[in-house]
């Protein structure tokens, strides 16, 4: 039972769910026995040994919803290794590795809460026609127009599956 993890994700539009998978499926070929669900469907925290949990940036933080799912499993959570990833449009900019640090403070409510074994940012995607609001929708398109990132996805998915792997240990402890 001690190698149970929660890979547990909030996302708008989509492009998390895939990062959240590729994190289990790394630790499952590493031998963990990973759980993937979203935060939304997530009860109880009992049963896992470690917990992994991930969210879309919107606006310079965490979902609302995601952030509300540390608040009200804190207790839980301090009990055992916890990790917290990101995934934003910031790093799929073509200088984004350089605001690396700026982008770590996105995690201060969470690490407020919480102190994770780990964190790590994550590029994810931008599919403007997804998008919930008309004035969202609009920034994006000029945000395109000027060369600010590109629509589509940006996933590293090497990157994605070394954290992963360097997760493992850090998990399992
Ligand atoms: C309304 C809105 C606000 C966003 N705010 C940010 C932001 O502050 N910083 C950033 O790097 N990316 C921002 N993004 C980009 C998303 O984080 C990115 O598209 C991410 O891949 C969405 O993941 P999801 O599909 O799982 O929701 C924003 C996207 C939207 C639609």
């Amino acid at each position: 039972m001690n190698n149970k993890v929660l890979v547990t994700y909030s996302s708008r539009t989509g492009w998390t769910v895939g990062v959240a998978e590729a994190i289990g499926k790394t630790l499952a070929e590493n031998g963990m026995q990973a759980d993937v669900i979203p935060m939304k469907e997530v009860k109880d925290l009992s049963t896992y040994n470690a917990v992994v949990a991930g969210s879309a940036v919107r606006n310079k933080t965490w979902l609302p919803e995601a952030v509300q799912f540390i608040r009200t499993h804190q207790d839980e959570l301090k009990r055992k290794p916890f990790a917290a990833f990101l995934v934003c449009m910031t790093l799929a900019m073509p200088n984004g590795e350089n605001y690396r640090s700026h982008i770590s403070t996105w995690l201060d409510p969470v690490r407020t809460l919480v102190k994770p074994v780990s964190v790590e940012f994550f590029a994810g995607g931008l599919n403007i026609s997804k998008i919930e609001s008309f004035s969202d929708r609009l920034m994006f398109r000029v945000s395109v127009m000027f060369g600010v990132w590109k629509e589509g996805d940006h996933r590293n998915w090497n990157a994605i599956k070394e954290w992963a792997v360097q997760l493992k240990l850090l998990l399992s402890k």
